[in-house]
């Protein structure tokens, strides 16, 4: 057996062993609901023999996707096993202690617990909410702490795999400044939360200027501890509204941003890609990634009405429906190109010249 052949193997047992405990944690968090508050049980969609194969094998082809794209140099293969596994385990006790407070918020339907200290005029009143039903929402280094775990959870351990799906467009996006150096081009990733997708740039594009912002002072502090623990150049971290950013026009040649779109509001979707335009230099790219729509995997549509069932995710019925595309398109962005990825899709749109 070749090492190429370890490192696979290794990946997909990895990958296997997360799924299997995010299901094993989910279904007995979900028993231990029905028991002591069976009056916050939603009323979910089927998920059939049929839909469960199909997921698999979405899940599967993410996971080949992924194992290619680290195979063929697009990022270091070691970027598959990259977690602060030892923190994860000592933190992991925190999110069964968590439960019994969750399912209280869950029984009394009460969506707006967030610390009393936060100053809410700071904050977006659509934001100040406990986004699947977290203690504190995002205001709270607990919930900034156990925020990762929670997510590997949800996903089946699947969300780094997710979340690696915008390296690919991006190398393309920075392309178009080929005749620059590395050094000169600047990367900033919206709503970066704990840092994961910033880490991920870092690694495949160790040269370039990496930027991340998030309204969460917490979830900032996070990414910066997570970011500096590992190897690599500065990341600069700055507080602020994805809607009005404190950058100059053009200042950057590609944004990211994962995971957003689905807690916003209508309005404040078209605020944040308005705004990413402004901030990228004519020519550069926006890459987006975040839940799959009903227009492009209908045969994930149990899936998502559960999901939305489940946690409380207020905007996500309207963003599963919403026109990303037409979206993008209003605030002038081209070539706007979209892939599904599991339970992710990813646009990729450019700032004409
Ligand atoms: C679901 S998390 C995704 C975080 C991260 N991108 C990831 O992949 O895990 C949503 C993030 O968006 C941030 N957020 C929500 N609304 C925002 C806004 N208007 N401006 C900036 N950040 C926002 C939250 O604080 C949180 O960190």
């Amino acid at each position: 057996m070749t090492e190429h052949d370890l490192t696979k193997l290794a990946y997909k047992t990895l990958q296997q062993g997360k799924s299997l405990a995010g299901l094993a944690h989910k279904g007995i968090s979900t028993k231990l609901m029905e028991v002591f508050a069976p009056d916050s049980m939603p009323n979910t969609s089927e998920i059939t023999q049929d839909l469960l194969i199909e997921l698999k094998k979405s899940m599967e082809a993410l996971e080949q996707t992924d194992w290619e794209d680290a195979s063929e140099g697009l990022y270091p293969k070691k970027q598959l096993f990259q977690a602060p596994w030892l923190e994860w385990f000592a933190k992991y006790p925190l999110i069964w202690l968590d439960m019994p407070s969750i399912w209280k918020r869950r029984v009394k339907r009460d969506v707006r617990d967030i610390p009393k200290e936060i100053n809410k005029e700071k904050y977006p009143d659509y934001y100040l909410q406990n986004f699947h039903h977290q203690t504190d929402g995002y205001l709270s280094e607990h919930s900034a702490e156990i925020y990762d775990i929670q997510v590997e959870i949800l996903f089946n351990g699947t969300a780094d795999s997710m979340r690696r799906r915008i390296l690919s467009p991006l190398k393309n996006g920075l392309k178009r400044f080929e005749g620059r150096d590395m050094a000169d081009l600047k990367v900033l990733d919206v709503a970066t939360g704990t840092g994961r997708t910033l880490e991920q740039i870092r690694t495949a594009f160790p040269n370039i200027e990496l930027f991340g912002i998030d309204l969460s002072s917490s979830y900032l502090k996070q990414a910066s501890k997570y970011l500096n623990n590992a190897n690599g150049q500065l990341v600069q971290l700055i507080r602020g509204n994805a809607e009005c950013m404190p950058f100059s026009s053009g200042s950057f040649q590609a944004l990211t941003c994962v995971f957003l779109f689905h807690e916003l509001p209508k309005e404040a979707r078209q605020n944040v890609i308005n705004e990413c335009y402004r901030l990228i230099e004519p020519g550069g790219t926006f890459i987006l990634a975040d839940s799959i729509q009903f227009n492009d995997s209908p045969q994930f549509a149990p899936v998502m009405d559960n999901f939305r069932k489940f946690f409380h995710e207020p905007y996500y019925l309207d963003y599963v429906k919403d026109n990303i595309d037409l979206r993008l398109k209003e605030a002038g962005f081209t070539d706007i190109k979209a892939h599904s990825h599991f339970m992710t899709r990813v646009w990729s749109a450019y700032k004409p010249c």
